[in-house]
């Protein structure tokens, strides 16, 4: 191997290991999504994608459940969530492309979303500022 292809590929790798947040991504951006409930009762949600089931988890009034990953370079990354709260139900996208498109941060190779989950619906934010400060709503519960 020629010493200035050797020289470059430990640059490279140097370089991507001080860029790299701690958990490894390459050079997909990488998420950390946060779900937060102030419903004061636990809620069950199930969040899943194509490849990934991350399985049902209780959310106890005033916990934050969170998951993270790299965002596929193609754009193609998508969770969805299914949530219960006693008889209620909700199902919709937790991050998809148009949600990357409008919560990330540019420039920020390690980006947060974050869900609030409240008695009147499904809430996001890119920041994690006190109510209602910056918060969309976007989903209602059903029934
Ligand atoms: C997840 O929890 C909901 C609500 O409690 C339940 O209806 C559903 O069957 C559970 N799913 C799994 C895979 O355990
Ligand atoms: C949820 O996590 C965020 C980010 O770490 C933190 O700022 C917030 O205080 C947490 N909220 C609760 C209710 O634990």
């Amino acid at each position: 191997m020629e010493s200035w292809f050797k020289t470059c590929c430990i640059c490279i790798l140097l370089v991507f290991s001080f860029v790299t947040p701690t958990y490894s991504c390459f050079i997909e951006i990488h998420w950390r999504i946060f779900i937060t409930n102030t419903i004061t009762d636990n809620i069950v949600a199930h969040v899943q994608s194509g490849d990934d089931d991350l399985g049902n988890h209780t959310i106890p009034f005033n916990t934050n459940y969170s998951w993270e990953f790299c965002r596929r370079m193609d754009r193609r990354t998508l969770y969805f969530g299914s949530f219960w709260w006693g008889s209620k139900f909700q199902t919709f996208d937790l991050y998809n492309k148009d949600i990357d498109r409008f919560y990330h941060t540019s420039d920020a190779r390690d980006d947060n979303c974050y869900w609030l989950v409240r008695p009147d619906g499904f809430w996001i934010s890119r920041r994690n500022l006190a109510f209602p400060d910056s918060w969309n709503i976007m989903r209602s519960w059903t029934n």
